[in-house]
């Protein structure tokens, strides 16, 4: 693994659970950690549960007996590992969005291709697909329930960066992080809403806007922070954008709505999903992650209305390997779900999916939204893959 804060430690955990919790043909064992700072990743090697570490990531492609990269580092560096691990037949997990343009995620998913044709696989982390409740809902959309798809309406808003003096750290800076809320939160929307209806975003009309340009440089960068007497810490623009909202059209003609923001005040992690169809409608709530909300218009009029499944039973998605009926379970599961298939997949000898390809198609969507705001909300078409994409 490279990268050992948040995502780090979410992996870490799965790593951790995932062959006690699933049966699985191909166990997974924690060789070998990279950070850049020795003292700390260290700690975190001894925290996570890890072998061994390494202060250069090169050490975990140059290692024989090593099987698996999992990037969890931002966004600048993730191009340029993948192709080196791929490169040397590595099997690769990398968080999303999968990089920060365009062309390093077609040069990853073209280098996926190729490392495909040896038995190497690759997926993008795109873990809330594997919230039970949201495989659910697929599995209603592609049953019928929901008849043809018409809405779509996401949103995911968070609230980290309303305080101005909120410091710069890499997610603001668009040279490290590719965008801003677009990219980290709006990607994830994106990816979910696709996932489910199995309809692609064709084209966007969109606004973004930076409401804060400027903000203290974090202490680390500058050897300096703002002082509690008013002294003033040196400050640097803000490369990212704050929000980004969206309408789109779904290539199986739904209509759709897209809001992502670090701005909406009070709003922690909040992602919610509604899609409306000829024949009902789901809601999903990441704030009630064990539920889903689902309205039958085929049931008698008299008895219609939103019912709450619990999605806690052991038919529902992931869910038979957990606790009985009711016994809920939370965020860092999705991520055990996303180690469980992807070890499957490697071990049984099939591409996990979200492949690269479909990481491409969903940076595709981000640049067009991009563009879009770059030109007024002018009309942007996404781009093809050029990549059979799987989902
Ligand atoms: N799936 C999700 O829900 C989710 C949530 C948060 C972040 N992410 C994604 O995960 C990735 C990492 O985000 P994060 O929140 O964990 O960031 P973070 O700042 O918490 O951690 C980044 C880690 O990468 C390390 N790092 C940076 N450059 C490195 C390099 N060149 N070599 C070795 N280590 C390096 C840092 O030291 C740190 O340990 C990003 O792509 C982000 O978009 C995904």
């Amino acid at each position: 693994m490279v990268g050992y804060a948040f995502m780090g430690a979410a992996h870490s955990q799965a790593w951790r659970t995932v062959n006690r919790v699933y049966d699985l043909p191909a166990r997974a064992r924690m060789a070998l950690i990279c950070g850049r700072d020795t003292a700390k990743v260290a700690d975190a090697a001894d925290r996570l549960g890890w072998d061994a570490y390494t202060t250069d990531w090169r050490d975990l492609i140059n290692r024989d007996d090593i099987d698996v990269v999992d990037i969890c580092t931002p966004g600048d560096s993730h191009a340029e590992i993948a192709l080196a691990a791929l490169a040397a037949g590595k099997h690769v997990l990398c968080e999303k969005p999968l990089a920060n343009t365009v062309e390093e995620a077609r040069a990853m998913t073209a280098a996926a291709d190729v490392a495909r044709a040896a038995g190497v696989r690759s997926m993008c982390g795109f873990n809330y697909r594997r919230v039970p409740a949201v495989t659910m809902m697929r599995q209603l959309v592609a049953d019928g329930r929901l008849g043809v798809i018409r809405h779509v309406r996401a949103t995911y808003l968070q609230d980290w960066i309303v305080d101005p003096q909120f410091p710069l750290v890499w997610r603001l800076q668009k040279d490290r992080a590719g965008s801003g809320a677009l990219g980290d939160i709006g990607a994830h929307i994106i990816d979910l809403t696709q996932f489910v209806t199995g309809q692609r975003i064709s084209g966007v009309s969109a606004v973004t806007e930076t409401f804060v340009k400027e903000r203290p440089l974090p202490a680390e960068s500058s050897g300096l922070a703002a002082t509690a007497d008013g002294g003033a810490a040196p400050t640097g623009q803000v490369t990212v954008d704050d929000a980004a909202v969206f309408v789109a059209r779904l290539d199986g003609g739904a209509l759709a709505t897209y809001e992502a923001s670090r701005f909406a005040t009070g709003r922690k992690n909040a992602l919610r999903v509604e899609i409306n169809g000829s024949l009902g409608s789901v809601l999903f709530d990441l704030e009630r992650l064990n539920e889903l909300e689902f309205y039958d218009a085929t049931r008698p009029t008299t008895e219609q209305g939103f019912s709450r499944i619990l999605v806690t039973e052991g038919e529902h998605p992931y869910m038979s390997a957990w606790w009985p009926p009711g016994h809920i379970i939370g965020y860092e599961h999705s991520f055990t779900h996303e180690m469980r298939d992807f070890i499957e997949a490697v071990a049984t000898d099939v591409d996990p999916t979200p492949s690269f390809a479909d990481a491409l198609q969903v940076q595709l969507v981000l640049d067009a939204v991009a563009r879009s705001a770059e030109l007024g909300s002018s009309w942007a078409e996404v781009a093809p893959t050029l990549t059979p994409a799987s989902v």
